[in-house]
Formats: C-alpha cells, structure tokens, sequence
C-alpha cells in the first residue's frame, strides 16, 4: 500500500529533493502525492514539478493571520488525503488547530540536537555554546515549538576550526539521510506516536529517538 504524504517547504527544499530520491528507492511504500509552498519563490517547487509532482502556493501574506492561513493550508493538504504531512523547512509557526488536525502524522526535521538550540541560527549557537557535538532531529510535531518526540538524530563532532557554514553543510548532508529513513518508518507502518512518545516496531524509542553517530 503506498504511503501518501504532504510536503511543506519555504526554499531551497534540498530535503524535499532527498525524500524525492529516496521514494524511488526498492520497495518504498512512500509516496510524494504533493508539495505546498508558503512563498511562490522557493526553489524546491521546481524540484517538486521536475519530478512530476503537484505544486501548491499558498502565500501566508495573503491571509488575514495565522487562524485563517492555516485553515487554507489545511484544505489544500487533506485534497491530498495524505498519511503523513512533512515539514521540510517551512518556516512559518503552526497553530494549535493545525497540529492538532495532524496529530501523529506530522513530522519535522530540524537542524540542531534537540531539546538544544530550538529556533533560528542553531549553528551559530552551537558553536558559541562552546558544543563539542552537533546534529540534526527528525520529531514528531506538537503544540511545542520545536518540542515534539524525537524520532532519529544524526550527531556529528565539532572540528575546532569549524564554522556555521562548514557546521551548516555537514548537518545538511545527514538531515538528507535522516528524513528519508524517517518517512520510510512511518510508510512502512513501523513509526507511529504512541502515548507515551515515538515508538518504532512497538517498541518505545529513546528519549533522543534513534541515534546516528557520524
Ligand atoms: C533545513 O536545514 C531544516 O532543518 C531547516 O531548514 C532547512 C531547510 O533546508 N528547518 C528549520 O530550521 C525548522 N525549524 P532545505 O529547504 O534545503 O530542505
């Protein structure tokens, strides 16, 4: 049975792009039924469109506040009957309503390893926190910014000489291997929220979620 799924994105979309690669993939059930834009600019709705894959703009400024932006948004995913709505740098804070109407089916990448650094400019501030280790989290959204159940992360050693932008392009690279193992879990019917937090083939996940060590 394949596995529809939303994507929602603000730019670039180079993890749209990773998850686009990894559909192709023997054997995966999931399935990208369409992406959504909140800006007519991003450059991974031309990803989305080479790969054959409906597009939708929704331009959050063209909405009277967040409550009625969100209601949009909601309609133009569920056209989709997705199982599965995915955040893939969409910068924009959803409503309680929103993550409520997808409990336990949306999920977000975020580049830092969370709880640390939650919010913008997480390289910056893993280096000036003085962090010998840094990363990335796939989570479970909740009503919490940033705040939901981890389900994997990818952690990396910071190099005295790095930078935000060497940092930035590591974490990258392994948000581009940890979502598409995510989405896979949940298509395959082994990743579901319980409860209690993320569980994976029934089994409850660690607080982190599954840790990848770079
Ligand atoms: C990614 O680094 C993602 O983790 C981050 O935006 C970038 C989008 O890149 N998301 C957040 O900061 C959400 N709080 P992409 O458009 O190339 O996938």
């Amino acid at each position: 049975m394949p596995c529809n799924v939303v994507v929602l994105i603000s730019g670039s979309g180079s993890n749209l792009q990773a998850l686009i690669d990894s559909s192709a993939d023997d054997g995966n059930p999931a399935r990208i039924a369409a992406v959504i834009s909140n800006r007519a600019d991003a450059y991974g709705l031309q990803r989305a469109q080479a790969a054959g894959i409906a597009t939708t703009v929704l331009d959050h400024k063209q909405f009277d506040g967040r409550e009625a932006f969100d209601a949009a948004l909601i309609q133009a995913i569920d056209a989709h009957q997705p199982e599965l709505v995915v955040l893939a740098g969409f910068m924009r804070i959803l409503t309680p309503g929103f993550v409520q109407h997808y409990a336990g089916r949306l999920l977000n990448i975020h580049p830092s390893l969370l709880p640390k650094h939650k919010g913008l400019h997480t390289h910056q501030r893993a280096l000036e926190a003085g962090d010998t280790e840094h990363g990335c989290s796939v989570h479970f959204v909740t009503e919490e910014l940033d705040g939901g159940p981890l389900v994997v992360q990818a952690v990396l050693p910071v190099a005295a000489d790095d930078s935000a932008d060497s940092l930035a392009q590591r974490v990258h690279r392994q948000e581009h291997q940890i979502y598409p193992l995510a989405v896979r879990w949940f298509a395959e019917g082994r990743l579901r929220l319980g409860a209690q937090g993320a569980m994976l083939d029934g089994q409850p996940l660690p607080a982190s979620g599954h840790l990848i060590r770079t």
